[in-house]
């Protein structure tokens, strides 16, 4: 049966020990074509996601351009990342070095490949979303060349960050609300979206066993998956492994059946209170957006697992 052709994407991120996982799925994913990766600071400073960045393209031997990008959030600076992805961003887990970054700075580069691109891409965020919107709102007409927008983004309930606000929309909330506002529709995969796939020591040596029986010469990028997953404390006491956030945003665009999505108007708190970053999302409104439930955590990992054995 004729594959429908991959879809063309930009993946703008903050490595990150998720970014990892979710990078690497995307590098080993027939369904996407990146035509570049664009990195924000937040889960580490943005000399350190660059490098993971560009160490993670290397690692999956591929030949995406990696673009620098906000070192700070449009009205302040960064707020410090989890404790858990380390102060390398990567949990203490080494990287090849990787390629060099490309010149062009990533909002102008976003723009750049919208305005040429001959069909609508797709963009995904996955860290602060302050690349995306310093590229939407410096040039609003080239939302009509977005498919889609895929963010790891927000909560239905309780943040991570703050008892209020998920940590990517905590970091620049005012850009997430340019994002949602832009017009192309979004889809969220929230908190509770990368909640319902934990890490468990299973999954974890279901993940090193697919790496240890790849063909000699091939594995790398599989047991370095492997490694950060088990490397990760679970951010809440008594959760059986810790969340899977960023590969679910990945996943709706190569898998979507593991997914059921649900209309959604979305909303922030801009404020400067303790709820500034809070997503109040309305499932009962027929919106633009919409938010994505996994419904099948075993299949993510298995996804996973068989990908990421393709690299070497
Ligand atoms: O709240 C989870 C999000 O914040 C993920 O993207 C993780 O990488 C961190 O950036
Ligand atoms: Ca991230």
């Amino acid at each position: 049966m004729q594959k429908s052709p991959p879809r063309t994407a930009i993946l703008d991120c903050d490595p990150g020990t998720d970014d990892a996982l979710a990078i690497l799925l995307a590098l080993a994913s027939p369904e996407l074509h990146l035509a570049a990766i664009t990195v924000a600071g937040g889960n580490a400073p943005l000399a350190r996601t660059l490098a993971n960045a560009c160490g993670l393209v290397a690692l999956g031997a591929a030949t995406v351009p990696v673009h620098a990008g906000a070192a700070r959030a449009l009205l302040a600076p960064y707020p410090p990342g989890w404790p858990g992805h380390g102060a390398d961003g990567m949990a203490g887990v080494p990287l090849p070095a990787g390629p060099a970054p490309a010149p062009t700075l990533a909002a102008d580069a976003i723009r750049a490949l919208l305005r040429a691109a001959p069909a609508p891409l797709t963009l995904i965020g996955i860290g602060p979303a302050t690349n995306l919107a310093l590229a939407l709102a410096t040039e609003p007409p080239l939302a009509a060349n977005v498919e889609e927008i895929v963010l790891m983004s927000g909560a239905l309930g309780a943040g991570n960050a703050t008892p209020a606000a998920e940590f990517n929309a905590w970091c620049d909330p005012e850009a997430l609300a340019i994002v949602l506002a832009a017009g192309p529709p979004v889809t969220l995969a929230t908190l509770e979206t990368g909640r319902a796939a934990p890490a468990t020591p299973a999954r974890i040596a279901a993940l090193r066993a697919r790496a240890a029986a790849a063909r000699p010469g091939r594995g790398r990028a599989a047991a370095t998956a492997a490694a950060i997953l088990a490397a990760l404390p679970s951010p809440r006491r008594g959760a059986p492994g810790s969340p899977l956030y960023d590969p679910c945003a990945l996943a709706w665009l190569i898998a979507p059946a593991l997914f059921a999505a649900r209309p959604a108007a979305v909303s922030l708190d801009l404020g400067p209170g303790p709820s500034r970053g809070r997503t109040s999302i309305d499932l009962r409104e027929t919106a633009r957006a919409r938010v994505l439930d996994l419904l099948d955590p075993d299949g993510l990992f298995t996804l996973l697992g068989g990908r990421l054995a393709r690299l070497p």
